[in-house]
């Protein structure tokens, strides 16, 4: 029987391919997704045979990351808990997704992933699985056996034959893809505590460090979706290259949030995402100067909502699809240009167009113009407050 493995070829989950076949005697086949992670994917198929596995899969899905995934989030405006941009959760569906095919391609009975029993990344991965092949069985070994530290996984890689070169260190807990990298553990497990940024920060500087003179840049987008950037057409996937690389250089994008896990606990993180922070402000900008005082408002709801709906996993469920109708009919014409000022990590407005605003500037002026009447405004106001002033009077105050 065979096992599809998520492999990583970090030692967290080299370890599990010896303890699948000791345990359950199943043939593992690795599977690497790639969703922009940026790390070496050469050699990795000698390490996992090296480790005992019968096959090694790398699997490119950074554009259907991109397309079916961080899309929908730009354009839902999806942010959990005011602050997190959502990237590990984005992308443990289409992980999800593409373990179940190739699962489906080798004939294999279980999937089995590196998830730890505390955190939310083990209900994502298995929510997924369970909505596209529920009868596939499921292993997280990190709820099963006794090894409990970095030295004791080596322990047991060396007791099963497998002697490649791991580093020793202890460092943060990260996870990393096109959107974003987060990092958890270390000095941030105490919230008291400052994060140590010169250490920590991967994709960019702090904005301490970042130059004194700022970036332009212009960014367009075509019924929610980022099109172009200064006036290059690119894919959406090479649009958030780009400002990962323009964002990260400014300081822009750093979000450091103590934020409630699915399973109870609360968790601090660091999270970097230059790019995202990037796109969501520019597609807010535009929202802002296209949809109606109501459609925002609801949307701001339904927003919020896509976001717990995908913070917990729940990708592949008819309520997500029923949000994102919504969202999908509210970008009809989220169309136009933003352009944006990258300094010391602020995001400065420089200017936002669509031949769909329904910014009036006759309207809107302080002089009078043809469609508002200030006079109109009396009545109005009489209406509007009539209620409180029928029960200021029944309350006895002023008679
Ligand atoms: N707390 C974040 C989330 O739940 C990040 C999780 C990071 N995962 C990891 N395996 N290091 O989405
Ligand atoms: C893990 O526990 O595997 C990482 C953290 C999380 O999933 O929340």
């Amino acid at each position: 029987e065979k096992v599809i493995l998520a492999y990583s070829g970090g030692l967290d989950t080299t370890v599990i391919i010896p303890w699948l076949k000791e345990n359950y005697d199943y043939d593992v086949v690795c599977v690497c997704i790639n969703v922009g992670q940026g790390n070496e994917l050469d050699g990795l198929e000698d390490r996992a045979k090296a480790s005992g596995a019968v096959k090694l899969y790398i699997e490119d899905v950074v554009d259907e990351f991109v397309d079916d995934y961080v899309v929908p989030c730009v354009k839902a405006g999806a942010v959990y808990e005011n602050k997190y941009l959502l990237g590990t959760s984005m992308a443990r569906p289409v992980i999800a997704k593409r373990l179940v095919e190739i699962a489906r391609l080798e004939n294999a009975t279980a999937i089995c992933h590196g998830a730890t029993g505390k955190g939310n990344d083990q209900v994502r991965f298995e929510l997924g699985i369970k909505a596209l092949a529920p009868d596939l069985k499921i292993i997280a070994p990190w709820r099963i056996w006794d090894i409990s530290s970095r030295e004791e996984e080596i322990e047991y890689c060396k007791d099963h034959g497998i002697h490649l070169p791991f580093s020793a260190d202890n460092s943060y807990s990260r996870d990393r893809n096109l959107w974003h990298i987060s990092h958890e553990g270390l000095e941030l497990e105490d919230p008291a505590n400052a994060p140590d940024y010169d250490h920590l920060l991967v994709l960019g500087v702090s904005p301490e460090k970042a130059p004194d003179e700022g970036e332009t840049l212009t960014l367009s987008f075509e019924k929610g979706i980022p099109t172009t950037l200064n006036g290059q057409s690119m894919k959406v996937s090479e649009i958030i290259e780009k400002l990962n690389a323009l964002g990260g250089q400014h300081g822009v994008g750093i979000v450091d949030i103590v934020e409630n896990r699915v399973v109870g606990m609360k968790s601090r993180g660091v999270y970097e995402t230059p790019g995202g922070t990037i796109l969501m402000e520019a597609h807010t900008a535009l929202e802002e100067l296209i949809l109606d005082r109501d459609t925002l408002a609801y949307k701001k709801g339904i927003g919020d909502k896509f976001a717990d709906v995908v913070y917990e996993g729940k990708w592949f469920t008819p309520l997500r699809e029923a949000l994102q109708a919504f969202v999908d009919s509210t970008q009809e014409y989220v169309t136009g240009d933003v352009k944006l000022k990258l300094y010391k990590g602020n995001i400065i407005k420089q200017g936002t167009t669509s031949p769909y605003s329904l910014y009036n500037e006759s309207i809107a002026s302080f002089t009078t113009g043809e469609l508002y009447n200030h006079k109109d405004a009396e009545g109005f106001i009489n209406l509007f407050g009539l209620s409180l002033k029928v029960r200021a009077m029944k309350q006895g105050g002023l008679k």
